[in-house]
């Protein structure tokens, strides 16, 4: 909102501190530092107009503590799988305030879901509106829900939406080319868009995505669940994509997203809520700029706080990314045809990113060197294989030693959680929490006996 004053950010925590948590838990592990969590959902929470509501994506991380502390400071929960969905209940989340989303609900997860009176239940066909509306006769129910559809239009850097292809030359024609041409050329599709950073997505496939219900199709799909007695169609859910950076990305296609909502409202469906999934992005590297939460608070207040709509985000990485470290040790150090690498006590079984983010990575600080001068780095786990690098071509210390401490900053949300966990069979990092000047475990190193606790070995 304009003139919205935030709350300062907490202090990163001291080396002290950082080398205390070793020296008492171990390594490798996590540190969370909560105070910076509770802040970054204040200063979203607060830029928000009154018809929004803020979720945590738990699928960015499922630790207890963290998302219990989100569900007492006014979160409510967005899972994906009966996993998550459990893990919200632990964390203290209201089920009725709980939205279930993604691809694949068994019937099991749908069943509990329903027993738990959650919330609502974002569909992804009207298949899965019939099978879920069996479970809900059962059970004398009539459960809320949205459908999830994927919108024509979607933002010029979204990864998985392909390239647009332009429908009179039938060229592919990439994001960062003329996109006012392509969608001019685009433009017999009955889909409109409201801002720059929107592109058609391609037809022929490559813009095919597995999730939700393509736009072209919402209407007939609406009308198929319409007809069910024990679902109540509530509204749509569009997501647009993960870690945007630009606000102005997630207001065009947000603007979009309302756009398709009117027109299926003036079609005679029920749409009354629109849910727009996550998307705000943190920076990764020095060059990123920060996403701009009041402006982007301003935006929503602007354009969205008179739509006849209630809103849900569903936020994970903004709230939880930069609160969390990766800290562990360097094993050996070697060169390989003149680059240096150096190899971690962990790795992509604790820390797994995708090859972009192996690029991007670079917020890292060895304890105790943070002046020393830099050389490029290749940071590699201890798993036997070449997928296990974390960070290519670091800035680590030119004195750099076996030993020494290497924290990675950013990986509170999608570390611990999307990492190869079974690969090689190591431990799974302990969980530590850092509140003020405590550190508190939050979740213990895992043991070896846990990767056999549920096998059965045959006697031969
Ligand atoms: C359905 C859904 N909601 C929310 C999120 C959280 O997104 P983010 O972490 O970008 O905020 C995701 C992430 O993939 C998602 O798939």
């Amino acid at each position: 909102m304009p003139g919205l004053t935030l709350p300062l950010a907490p202090a990163p925590p001291s080396a002290a501190l950082l080398s205390q948590a070793v020296t008492q838990f171990g390594a490798p592990l996590y540190l969370y530092d909560l105070a910076l969590i509770e802040s970054r959902f204040a200063d979203l929470n607060h830029s928000l107009p009154q018809n929004f509501r803020l979720h945590y994506a738990l699928k960015a991380n499922s630790n207890l503590t963290l998302s219990h502390l989100l569900a007492r400071r006014g979160a409510a929960a967005e899972v994906s799988s009966l996993g998550e969905f459990i893990a919200a209940l632990k964390s203290g989340y209201p089920a009725e305030e709980t939205v279930f989303t993604g691809p694949g609900k068994t019937n099991d997860e749908l069943a509990e879901a329903l027993n738990y009176h959650i919330g609502l239940i974002v569909v992804e066909s009207a298949n899965e509106a019939r099978r879920l509306n069996q479970i809900a006769a059962e059970r004398g129910k009539q459960q809320p829900i949205l459908l999830r559809i994927n919108p024509q239009f979607r933002t010029l850097n979204s990864c998985d939406s392909g390239c647009a292809i332009d429908a009179k030359t039938n060229r592919v024609v990439h994001a960062d080319e003329n996109f006012k041409a392509v969608s001019e050329a685009i433009s017999e599709t009955n889909s409109s868009h409201n801002g720059d950073t929107l592109k058609p997505i391609a037809m022929n496939g490559q813009g095919a995505s597995k999730f939700g219900v393509d736009e072209a199709q919402a209407a007939d799909e609406l009308l198929q669940i319409q007809s069910l007695s024990h679902v109540r169609l509530q509204g749509i859910h569009v997501f647009t994509e993960s870690n945007v950076l630009d606000y102005r990305q997630l207001i065009d296609a947000w603007q979009n997203t309302v756009a398709i909502a009117h027109r299926l409202r003036s079609q005679g469906f029920d749409i009354n809520i629109i849910d727009f999934g996550g998307g705000i992005g943190v920076p990764y590297n020095s060059v990123d700029a920060a996403f701009d939460v009041p402006a982007f608070g301003a935006a929503l207040q602007a354009l969205f706080s008179h739509e006849p709509f209630h809103f849900i985000l569903e936020m994970g990485r903004y709230l939880v990314c930069e609160a969390g470290m990766y800290l562990t040790e360097v094993l050996d150090i070697k060169e390989s045809q003149g680059k240096r690498f150096a190899i971690l006590n962990g790795g992509v079984h604790h820390l797994y990113r995708t090859p972009a983010m192996q690029n991007a990575s670079k917020f890292l600080r060895v304890l105790g060197k943070e002046s020393s001068d830099t050389m490029p780095t290749t940071i590699a786990g201890q798993l036997p294989t070449p997928i296990d690098v974390v960070v290519r071509d670091a800035l680590l210390p030119v004195d750099l030693e076996i030993g020494d401490r290497l924290v990675i900053r950013n990986c509170g949300a999608y570390g611990f959680n999307h990492s190869l966990t079974n690969f090689a069979l190591h431990p799974a990092p302990a969980e530590v929490a850092i509140w003020g000047d405590r550190l508190e475990l939050i979740r213990a190193r895992s043991r070896y006996e846990d990767f056999f606790q549920h096998q059965r070995l045959i006697q031969f």
